[in-house]
């Protein structure tokens, strides 16, 4: 007999395929994942961490919270630094729902938000996404109840790249004033694209951020929450004092230092590898859903032979199925040197 709850043992783990990744090996576009290193100060930020005689401390956040407030152009205390973006849904579904609430996920979505919201016995509702339709705005508002809790904006969304307008995501939150309207910024760097400068209009945005994907670090788990103060003063309530590290800290800081070579790599990556990659795809015919960010979602014709052509060129993608089962392969663009190399294998199977 399990000593935990009925849901918790009916539930299925988040697994995404991570082992045997090797970057060395192979080029990386298979998780979003900024594909070239970090910065040589970023590194000997985190050395002079580890030789300075404090690995037996607790991490102190010092100026974190006030560095990563100037950078978004809040107010500090608008800002609540979280252990990876996914701590900080957690931490909001959790704080804002009971067991048996409504929360409304439009699909296909990142797996994170419907594995707590079955964590925390929620009911889900799950309009879908479409090609030509995006986000479907009718359909998540007329979705909510009075028990709906929150409603998830993933924006862009994880695996389509659909952007929500910000005057969409203000017309969610004013529709349902009660509920927390949770606005996954992710991919902020690459969509330029917020609802910051609406948290005060609407109280019941929060945005959700992260240095996983701009900015190199993944490893090293660091997000934050920007909402009204009056929600991030409940959201520390419950925040352990001591969830986000302090390695985390440290590379942080260095590489807010150095913006300018993170935003470089962004411009690489939207100003050049992507449309180069769309326009390849455009002309051998293969579809593509319209995305703000650093991925396309693509359906050619043998997804299976292709993905095994780009594993035999040491290339990972993801191999991803829509709602109708059709098996798409969502590839992250990286730089302009490795989309050629990319197009060139993509060439190899569709040219025939
Ligand atoms: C939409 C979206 N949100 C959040 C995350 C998780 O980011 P983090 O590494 O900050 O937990 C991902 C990662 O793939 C994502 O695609």
């Amino acid at each position: 007999m399990s000593i935990f709850k009925k849901h918790i043992d009916a539930m299925s783990a988040y697994t995404p395929p991570l082992e045997g990744r090797d970057p060395k090996a192979y080029t990386l576009l298979d998780f979003n994942e900024r594909t070239v290193e970090v910065t040589e100060s970023v590194r000997q930020a985190l050395h002079r961490f580890i030789d300075s005689g404090r690995l037996q401390m607790y991490p102190s956040y010092g100026d974190l919270t006030r560095r990563i407030a100037e950078y978004c152009g809040v107010a500090d205390d608008k800002v609540m630094i979280t252990n990876g973006s996914d701590q900080g849904i957690e931490l909001i579904i959790r704080a804002a729902c009971n067991a048996g609430d409504e929360i409304i996920i439009p699909g296909p979505s990142f797996a994170m938000y419907s594995q707590v919201a079955k964590a925390e016995a929620l009911t889900i509702i799950e309009p879908q996404y479409t090609r030509q339709g995006g986000y479907p705005l009718q359909q998540v508002l007329e979705a909510v109840t009075d028990k709906t809790r929150v409603i998830v904006v993933s924006n862009p969304n994880n695996p389509c790249g659909t952007l929500v307008a910000p005057e969409d995501v203000v017309r969610i939150a004013k529709a349902a004033p009660q509920a927390a309207i949770l606005v996954d910024e992710c991919y902020f760097e690459y969509s330029k694209t917020s609802v910051k400068d609406h948290l005060d209009e609407c109280r019941n945005l929060l945005i959700t951020r992260t240095f996983s994907k701009t900015w190199g670090l993944p490893s090293i788990r660091l997000g934050y929450i920007l909402s009204h103060n009056d929600n991030i003063r409940a959201l520390l309530n419950v925040r352990g004092p001591y969830d986000v590290n302090q390695f985390a800290v440290v590379a942080v800081l260095a590489a807010l230092e150095d913006k300018a070579t993170s935003l470089a790599y962004v411009d690489e990556v939207m100003g050049v590898s992507k449309p180069m990659l769309e326009t390849y795809l455009q002309e051998r015919g293969v579809d593509f859903w319209p995305s703000a960010a650093n991925y396309l979602w693509t359906f050619p014709e043998q997804p299976e032979l292709l993905n095994g052509a780009l594993v035999a060129a040491h290339i990972l993608v993801r191999p991803k199925a829509d709602a109708a089962g059709r098996m798409g392969l969502r590839i992250t663009l990286g730089t302009e040197a490795q989309t050629r190399a990319l197009i060139e294998v993509l060439e190899g199977v569709l040219g025939g």
